[in-house]
C-alpha cells in the first residue's frame, strides 16, 4: 500500500533523509520510531504530498505522490506534526470545510462529519470552537480531519505528542479501532506506543532506516537468546556453574546475593527451554529454588541497542 524508495530529502546542507526505504503492506499499522531529528516527520511529510523529495520515490495505493499527488491525495488522511486546525472554527463547521477540500459532496458531507466525530468521539464538542478545546480533544480533531472521507491510507505524525497520560490511553485505542479499515504509519519517539499499537516497526535513526519489520522478528534478530531470571539458595559459584553446564545456555550473570539467596539471569539460545533442567539441577543438589521466570525482550531494549550501537559506532570511526 505504502512503496518507499530510496528517498533522500536535503534542507539545503542538510540530508535530513538518506535512502530511505521501506513498504507498508494493506491493513497494516505500522510504527515509525526514531529519536528526535531522526527525519520522520520529514519522511511523512513526503507522503503525504506536502513537499517533494530531493530523490527516490513514494507510491501510495500504486500512485507516486510526486506525478500523482492528486489521486494520492484523495487516498490518504495526514495528521501533521503540529496540528494546524483553525482555531476560531467550531468543531463540525471545521470538519465539513476539511470534508469540502477533500471533494465530498454536499449530501455526502453531513454523514462524513458525523460519522467522523463519532469515531473520534468528539460529537459531543461540534458546537464548541477548536481554539478552546483541551489538546487531547484537539489531537481527536486532528484524527477526525484526517480520517473524513474514509482514506486508505493514514499517516500520522506523532499523535499522542503533548497528551496527558489518560489522553494518550484514549488516543491509543482511537487508532487500534483505525486499524483493519486503514493502513496507518504512525511516528512516535515513545517505545512501548509502538508495542501497544503497532504490528511491524520501522526504524530510523539520523535519516536512515536501520530496522524494519514485524516486532517479534526484530527482537530475535537483535536478541538471539531467550532470558531467564532465577532466584536460588546454594552456594552462588556452584548455582552459577551448575546452571552455565546445562546444555543451550549462553551465559550466566550473577546479580547478587541477599540472605543466601542468589539472582542470575540465565541466557539460553532462543528456543531452547532451559527452565526444566535448573528445576532438577536444583532439587538434584537440594538447593530452594525461589523464583524462575522468562524475562521478555521489549522492543525498547531492541531500539536502544540499534540505536545505541550506531552512536558507539560512529563515535569508533576516525
Ligand atoms: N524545514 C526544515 N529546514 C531545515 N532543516 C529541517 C527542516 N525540517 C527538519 N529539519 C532538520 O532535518 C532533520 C530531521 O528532522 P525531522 O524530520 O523533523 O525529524 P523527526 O521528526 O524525526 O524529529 C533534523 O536535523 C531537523 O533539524
Ligand atoms: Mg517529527
Amino acid at each position: 500500500m505504502i512503496e518507499v524508495e530510496r528517498l533522500t530529502k536535503s534542507y539545503g546542507p542538510l540530508t535530513a533523509i538518506r535512502d530511505v526505504s521501506f513498504s507498508v503492506a494493506p491493513g497494516e499499522i505500522v510504527g515509525f520510531l526514531g529519536p528526535n531529528g531522526a527525519g520522520k516527520s520529514t519522511t511523512m511529510r513526503i507522503l503525504a504530498c506536502f513537499m517533494p523529495a530531493s530523490s527516490g520515490t513514494v507510491r501510495i495505493a500504486g500512485y507516486d505522490v510526486f506525478r500523482e499527488s492528486l489521486k494520492v491525495r484523495k487516498r490518504i488522511g495526514y495528521l501533521p506534526e503540529n496540528v494546524p486546525l483553525y482555531v476560531d472554527l467550531r468543531v463540525a463547521p471545521y470538519l465539513d470545510f476539511v470534508a469540502e477540500v477533500k471533494g465530498v459532496g454536499r449530501a455526502e458531507r453531513r454523514r462524513r462529519v458525523a460519522e467522523a466525530m463519532e469515531r473520534c468521539l468528539i460529537t459531543d464538542v461540534q458546537h464548541r470552537l477548536i481554539g478552546r478545546l483541551s489538546k487531547g480533544y484537539r489531537q481527536r480533531v486532528g484524527l477526525a480531519q484526517a480520517i473524513i472521507g474514509d482514506p486508505e491510507v493514514l499517516i500520522l505524525d506523532e499523535p499522542t505528542l503533548g497528551l496527558d497520560p489518560k489522553q494518550i490511553t484514549e488516543i491509543r485505542s482511537l487508532i487500534k479501532s483505525l486499524a483493519g479499515r486503514h493502513t496507518v504509519i504512525l511516528s512516535t519517539h515513545i517505545l512501548p506506543e509502538v508495542s501497544m499499537v503497532c504490528s511491524g516497526v520501522v526504524i530510523i535513526n539520523q535519516g536512515s532506516i536501520v530496522a524494519q519489520g514485524p516486532i517479534d522478528t526484530l527482537v530475535d534478530q537483535f536478541f538471539p537468546t531467550a532470558r531467564l531470571e532465577v532466584e536460588i539458595a546454594g552456594p552462588p559459584a556452584a548455582v552459577h556453574d551448575g546452571m552455565r553446564a546445562i546444555p543451550g545456555v549462553v551465559a550466566v550473570e550473577g546479580l547478587g546475593v541477599t540472605d543466601g539467596v542468589g539472582r542470575f539471569v540465565v541466557e539460553s539460545a532462543r528456543g531452547r527451554d532451559v527452565r526444566g533442567e535448573i528445576f532438577a539441577l536444583a532439587a538434584q543438589q537440594r538447593w530452594s529454588l525461589l523464583e524462575l521466570k522468562r524475562v521478555g525482550t521489549t522492543l525498547e531494549e531492541v531500539f536502544i541497542r540499534i540505536v545505541a550501537g550506531e552512536q558507539a559506532a560512529d563515535e569508533a570511526r576516525p
